[in-house]
């Protein structure tokens, strides 16, 4: 397989997603990795969250304490665009899922980095060709969708851009192995990719039956984890998500199609307008004590 050598990966946000692509590209690949966001709380937030995943993974067994410090050191926080992607062969881009904020973001990230460099989307819906077009190498530009919590599902969708380029998905493939997942090509670049095409229906159709009062979130979320054997129910998945973010790749669905399907139930966009965004924010269709816990408890 041809293709960039990957030794250092700049990881862009440091949010639920960007926290755990971070600590898999530190702990299962043996990267080098800065880790970046706007604001100072934000990265100690992403860092706290690392720290707490790890912790999980020694109690447990999966890796000792001198690891889980190695892994610790190999991960640089900042709030410099410029000192992350210094050095770095991949950038991984995990900002919020807004379009407007992302191709700010790719006009700033191309003037800064390499051109040689690949820059992967975490985005679950947005065009890769759009951050593509915003970029000075577009052949250089492609989707790398990981899965929450980046820590333990296998998956990454790999998507093309209308001009990604062989050895940019050649490189992805290899650097996602060399993280321990199982990929899968989109090859067109269609709003939601794969995964969310068929997720996001299926979760938007759950909150709609809340808004209709049909039955109350624990009843849903116990009808499809025994009834359809769904390791989450998809009212706690949305929270566990997050309601901006499910909301976002509805909207970006509902205009990518054009088709009315993909409407978003109205509860979702009034619960983002009254910061009720799930397991980040400590409420949503439940309570989350912590942002990285998966234990949630009903609303009173
Ligand atoms: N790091 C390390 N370990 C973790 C962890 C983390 N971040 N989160 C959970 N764990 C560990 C726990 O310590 C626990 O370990 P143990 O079995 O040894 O006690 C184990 O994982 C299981 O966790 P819990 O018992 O707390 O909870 P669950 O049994 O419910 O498992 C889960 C958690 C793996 C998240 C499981 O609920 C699950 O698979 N949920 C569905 C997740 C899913 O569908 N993700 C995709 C969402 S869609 C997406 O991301 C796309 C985007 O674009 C929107």
């Amino acid at each position: 397989m041809s293709g960039t050598q990957i030794r250092k990966v700049a990881v862009l946000g440091a949010g639920l997603m960007g926290h755990g692509i971070a600590q898999v590209c530190a702990q299962t690949a043996g990267y080098e990795v800065s880790l970046l966001d706007v604001k100072q709380e934000l990265v100690d937030r992403g860092v706290a969250m690392i720290k707490d995943s790890l912790s999980k993974f020694v109690s447990k067994g999966t890796i000792d304490k001198p690891k889980a410090d190695e892994v610790m050191r190999r991960i640089r926080p900042t709030t410099d665009l410029e000192t992350a992607l210094e050095g770095a062969q991949l950038v991984i881009e995990a900002a919020s899922e807004n379009p407007k904020l992302k191709v700010d973001l790719y006009h700033k990230v191309s003037e800064l980095m390499s051109p040689k460099s690949i820059l992967a989307s975490n985005t679950s819906s947005i065009s890769i060709t759009l951050l593509a077009s915003a970029t000075k190498n577009p052949e250089n530009v492609v989707g790398m969708h990981f899965f929450n919590p980046p820590q333990l599902m296998p998956l990454i969708e790999i998507i093309r851009g209308a001009k990604t380029s062989d050895a940019t998905v050649d490189s992805i493939k290899a650097a996602a192995m060399q993280m321990g997942k199982e990929t899968v090509l989109c090859k067109k670049d269609s709003p939601g990719f794969i995964v969310n095409r068929v997720l996001m229906p299926a979760l938007n159709e759950a909150a709609f039956l809340v808004s209709e009062g049909v039955a109350d979130p624990e009843d849903i979320d116990k009808a499809i984890t025994l009834g359809l054997g769904w390791p989450m129910g998809p009212l706690k998945l949305l929270d566990y998500v997050g309601i901006d973010t499910a909301l976002s790749i509805s909207d970006v669905m509902m205009q990518g199609f054009d088709d009315n399907k993909y409407r978003a139930s109205p509860n979702l966009r009034e619960m983002v307008r009254a910061g009720l965004l799930g397991r980040k924010s400590g409420k949503g269709f439940y309570e989350w004590p912590s942002p990285s816990t998966t234990k949630a408890k009903a609303s009173p």
